[in-house]
């Protein structure tokens, strides 16, 4: 977790655990939302109804005889309902009024425009699906989808969705092994890529890293590049394909395969906590209501909004905010391929500027580089068009989401802190709008329909306190299981109650029934008998004036079971001595407990993070028990990583 100076009173700025505050939604956004207070209620009464009526504002072919079979853990949603899901989100408002309507405004990192209309992606997704189709790709065929985030990413994968293909994207940083890994996984009969891709004026050599792992990829049988810049690659003839080539011959009407609505839609790879990544499988009914219904009501999608999420399509928040909720809605959106400080600090918010976007949703991660690279960064632009923001991916920390309020917001846009995961396809616990008074580093309340619940180790709840945050009824988007691996889809997620979904988060309600996630349970220690959140300890460490960024690890301890290490970053003009890393200690022992007192505190400039900017704490965990340096391939910095072991290692 990281934090800088904020314009927040210093009284107010708690750790997520001692956070009190509480922000009213304002009259006028409450008037014009799309959610109202009635629909908790109404969901509440009958959740498969309110499904059900949701799914019915979508384009069905046949609708389905039954809304829900369920029997744990397989659940069915919408039996016997068939549909294609690019005839919602694409075909649906070609007729209806939205053809000359932007879809995808794009911008490179270079600096490049582009703007599709809904018109024009209709097309290129059919032409596209064409092509598929004349490369003998059929329905259920996994194609992988290895690009850059450019519009061909979201062509590629509706193009797929077109004629009943499963897409599975792979993100354009991963290394090629992990690249191999999951074309073999799910024995994936074509791949698309690009000739390279930029991030931070790099080139990124993407046919080229797909070349290594196709030397052990025997299910591909073509390979379709997407010609993003000039760059070199070598050219397998007979197996590569230039898409611009293939796309100049191609047909610009491509009927839909009409799926039914539990046919997979996509596999996406998630790593599990060790060894091989779990390829989660979502389907099509379930999903695309899961992902239509809580972009409309969680983002308040209206005709004339331009909406940002700047996650990339290589997770799921790309798949469900980027690809498919927005889309389905018919919103206007910006994409970006690269870095958020590239060539400045300011880019953001000169998109923002620039295109005027209403709604802007991030990641916890990104608002503290925010902070630490400056508020004069956004105070350069014009962020007036903002009207309601977002974050997802970890918990927010109350200092992070003030200054997110006040820097970027200026205080008048509501923020939606939303958990959900791969897993769950789409938002579940979440403000919603104009209706739910927010707390700053709480998810608030689940999603109308959903239900979730604190439960401990028994499966018994928890009314006020802490806990496992359970799901305890189905969902339309909820995974529909592990590809080719249904025993560690029901021992992963199944086992640890009885036909309760258990997402591996730890979690606390208070006595307003507020959730507030605290982090994977893997991130949990237990010392001589007590379990420490180290997500609370980092947040009590980040609430520190000195501290901009910290993370937490258990290693093994002789007496207590186990004990914490941290590795803090400080801001820029303090040294520490045994005086200050005592007080450090202290600050954290008078804040929590002295059982969660560090018991060893490194100082680094840097935290190692994956691309998608989590901290890698198995990393941590590895070098400050003094093992062997892991899989590093998803790290963004790898020198980071050798940087820490070896100030780990003098100290
Ligand atoms: C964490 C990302 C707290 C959580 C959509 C979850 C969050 C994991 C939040 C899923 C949030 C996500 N508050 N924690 N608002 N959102 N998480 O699969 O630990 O990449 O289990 O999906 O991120 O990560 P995933």
């Amino acid at each position: 977790m990281a934090k800088k100076k904020t314009s927040a009173p210093k009284e107010q700025i708690g750790d997520l655990l001692h956070e009190t505050r509480k922000f009213k939604p304002s009259a006028a956004f409450s008037k014009q939302a799309n959610a109202k207070k009635a629909i908790y209620a109404q969901a509440k009464k009958n959740p498969v109804k309110f499904w059900e009526k949701m799914a019915g504002e979508l384009v069905w072919k046949k609708k389905w005889s039954k809304a829900l079979e369920w029997k744990a853990p397989d659940a069915k949603w919408f039996v016997g309902g068939k549909l294609n899901v690019t005839e919602t989100c694409l075909d649906q408002h070609i007729t209806g009024g939205r053809k000359n309507k932007a879809a995808l405004i794009w911008e490179g990192e270079p600096g490049e425009k582009r703007t599709m209309t809904y018109q024009q992606l209709y097309r290129d997704v059919n032409k596209f699906a064409n092509v598929l189709k004349s490369l003998g790709i059929k329905k259920g065929d996994r194609v992988a989808i290895y690009l850059p985030m450019i519009p061909e990413l979201v062509i590629a994968m509706l193009s797929c969705a077109r004629i009943g293909a499963v897409h599975s994207v792979v993100f354009g940083g991963f290394s090629p092994d992990s690249l191999r890994d999951r074309i073999n996984d799910s024995e994936c009969k074509m791949l698309i890529t690009a000739d390279g891709a930029y991030r931070r004026g790099q080139i990124l050599p993407l046919k080229h890293d797909a070349d290594i792992s196709l030397q052990d990829c025997p299910s591909i049988e073509n390979v379709i590049i997407v010609k993003r810049g000039d760059f070199l690659l070598r050219f397998k003839e007979g197996r590569d394909h230039w898409y611009h080539r293939l796309m100049q011959d191609a047909d610009n009407y491509c009927k839909p395969t009409y799926m039914d609505s539990e046919d997979p839609l996509f596999i996406l790879y998630t790593s599990g906590t060790t060894g091989k990544p779990k390829g989660i499988v979502h389907t099509c009914g379930g999903y695309l209501t899961g992902v239509y219904t809580t972009t409309k009501f969680v983002f308040d999608i209206k005709d004339d909004d331009i909406y940002w999420c700047t996650a990339d399509c290589g997770w799921i928040t790309g798949h469900s905010y980027i690809t498919y909720g927005p889309l389905a809605n018919g919103a206007t959106q910006v994409i970006y391929e690269g870095a958020p400080n590239w060539p400045d600090e300011d880019r953001f918010w000169a998109m923002v500027e620039d295109y005027g976007v209403t709604i802007f949703y991030t990641a916890p991660t990104a608002i503290r580089a925010f902070m630490k690279w400056g508020r004069e960064h956004p105070d350069k632009h014009k962020l007036d068009t903002l009207r309601l923001l977002g974050t997802v991916g970890e918990p927010i920390n109350p200092e992070a989401w003030i200054w997110y309020n006040e820097v970027i917001g200026k205080k008048k846009c509501p923020i939606v802190d939303t958990w959900w995961q791969t897993e769950t396809g789409h938002i579940m616990i979440t403000p919603l709008p104009g209706v739910t008074p927010t707390k700053p580093g709480s998810a608030t309340q689940p999603f109308p329909g959903i239900e979730a619940k604190i439960l401990d180790e028994n499966g018994k709840e928890v009314k006020q306190g802490g806990g496992f945050l359970a799901i305890t009824k189905p969902w339309p988007g909820m995974l529909r299981g592990i590809w080719g691996d249904k025993k560690r889809f029901v021992d992963t997620y199944w086992s640890k109650w009885n036909d309760i979904y258990f997402p591996g988060d730890g979690a606390k309600i208070d006595k307003d029934k507020y959730l507030w996630v605290l982090g994977r349970i893997d991130d949990e220690v237990n010392i001589s008998g007590h379990r420490i959140s180290t997500m609370e300890v980092e947040s009590t460490l980040v609430a520190h004036p000195d501290v901009v960024e910290a993370a937490i690890v258990g290693v093994p301890h002789e007496m207590k079971g186990k004990c914490l290490v941290a590795f803090v970053t400080l801001s820029g003009d303090t040294v520490p001595n045994e005086k200050y890393i005592q007080r450090l200690k202290d600050f954290v022992a008078n804040k929590i407990g002295a059982i969660a007192k560090p018991e060893k505190i490194i100082f680094t400039a840097d935290l190692p993070k994956t691309r998608s900017g989590k901290i890698m704490r198995r990393l941590l965990r590895d070098i400050a028990m003094g093992k062997v340096l892991g899989d590093t391939t998803t790290l963004a910095d790898p020198d980071v990583l050798s940087r820490i072991k070896k100030r780990y290692e003098d100290d």
